[in-house]
């Protein structure tokens, strides 16, 4: 089956069978057939975290069932119940139409709501982790549908459980314990600005949706018009010492507050800095209005995308001593292996 049309860079993928599943509890029978017992699976959402930089020799396994209901509510709080093939942005949108407050943040990312634990999205100076009260999963090794709670999860910045345990498990569903006042994040650069710009001067949580659609749209290229997955690099995080040298040698680049006191370089900065910001070799590039994000202008294969991707890190080490790390899982090739 071809992946062509299921993955945003949308380049050329083959897989060697894809199975939908519309039930949690059908995935045990499911995982009876020796092909998935035995062999590599996927777990497929949209496809706009992913590279492929090769054919998958295993079976694609897409998850679609959508539903979300409140399970519980206090008055203040609602815990609400979204499934895995839910389209991430219509959760925030149904969250918001009900006046539950705190994914405005993350209005359109694209993706999944199965997905959407997996590298704990975030956006805007909010991540998902903070708002997921259990993870409901299907753990291959023992055939089970588990409930994780928070703190099982490791959430990090684009970081989880899920993602180092990659193929081990299959989300099924979230909880999300979401208030209905909640004081609204506005510290992120240019969101008050766009607000101000909207002509709104007292936000309401839907209103700061909207402005960070607007500002997405803009600062984004959208993958239905140019092939993309977002940032392809993680904000490096590096010691302080380190970043104050940086800072020093470079007064122009963005440092923020990282975990456990550490820092937080931006990679755009850095790769705009090396001179990549538009660049293109076939139709593997960079995209103009991002330095970040790597776009396929068309029949750039996944090798080629994760070719230029490599010299980019490769500039970016050599220039400010630092590592940078993809985003997106690549499927197919290991990023540091030799190009
Ligand atoms: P896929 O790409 O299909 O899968 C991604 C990974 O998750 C794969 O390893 C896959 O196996 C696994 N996976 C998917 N579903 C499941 C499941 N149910 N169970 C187990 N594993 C699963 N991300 C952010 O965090 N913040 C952003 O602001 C952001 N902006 C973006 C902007 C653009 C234009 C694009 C294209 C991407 C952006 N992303 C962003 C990345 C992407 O939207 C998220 O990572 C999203 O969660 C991926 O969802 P998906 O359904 O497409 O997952
Ligand atoms: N910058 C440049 N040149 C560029 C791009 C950015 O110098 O070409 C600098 C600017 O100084 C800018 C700063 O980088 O102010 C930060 O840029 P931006 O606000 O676009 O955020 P980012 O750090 O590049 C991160 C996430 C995005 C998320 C935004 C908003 C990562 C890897 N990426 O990008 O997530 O939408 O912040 O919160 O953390 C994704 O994960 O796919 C993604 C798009």
């Amino acid at each position: 089956v071809s992946l062509a049309g299921r993955n945003t860079f949308r380049v050329a993928a083959r897989a060697a069978m894809m199975a939908d599943v519309s039930r949690a509890d059908a995935l045990a029978e499911l995982f009876e057939f020796a092909m998935l017992r035995e062999g590599p699976v996927l777990v497929l959402g949209e496809g706009s975290n992913l590279l492929f930089a090769g054919d998958f020799p295993g079976v694609a396994i897409c998850l679609t069932m959508a539903g979300v209901r409140i399970v519980q509510d206090d008055g203040d709080t609602a815990l609400v119940r979204a499934e895995a093939g839910l389209a991430w942005n219509d959760l925030v949108g149904w969250t918001l139409a009900r006046g539950l407050v705190g994914l405005e943040n993350m209005a359109l990312i694209p993706g999944t709501v199965g997905a959407s634990p997996i590298q704990n999205i975030g956006a805007y100076g909010v991540e998902v982790g903070e708002f997921i009260e259990a993870v409901e999963a299907f753990q291959r090794d023992t055939g089970q549908v588990k409930r994780l709670a928070r703190e099982d999860c490791a959430f990090g910045y684009r970081d989880s459980l899920f993602k180092r345990e990659a193929d081990r498990w299959v989300v099924t569903a979230i909880e999300l314990r979401l208030p209905r006042q909640r004081e609204l994040r506005l510290d992120y650069a240019g969101v008050k600005e766009e607000l101000a710009a909207m002509g709104v001067a007292t936000p309401r949580a839907v209103h700061v949706a909207e402005a960070i659609s607007r500002l997405r749209t803009r600062k984004l290229p959208n993958p239905a018009l140019l092939g993309n997955a977002g940032s392809f690099f993680k904000n490096p995080v590096v010691d302080a010492a380190q970043a104050d040298a940086l800072k020093a040698e470079h007064l122009a680049l963005p440092v923020f507050p990282g975990p456990e006191g550490q820092r937080k370089l931006s990679a755009g900065w850095m790769i705009e800095a090396c001179g990549w910001k538009g660049f293109r070799e076939g139709d593997a590039g960079v995209a103009a209005q991002h330095a970040l994000v790597l776009v396929n202008h068309g029949q750039a294969s996944g090798a080629e995308l994760l070719g230029l991707a490599r010299r980019i890190a490769a500039s970016v080490r050599e220039r400010f001593g630092v590592s940078l790390e993809p985003e997106p899982r690549i499927i197919g090739a290991r990023f540091d292996d030799a190009a």
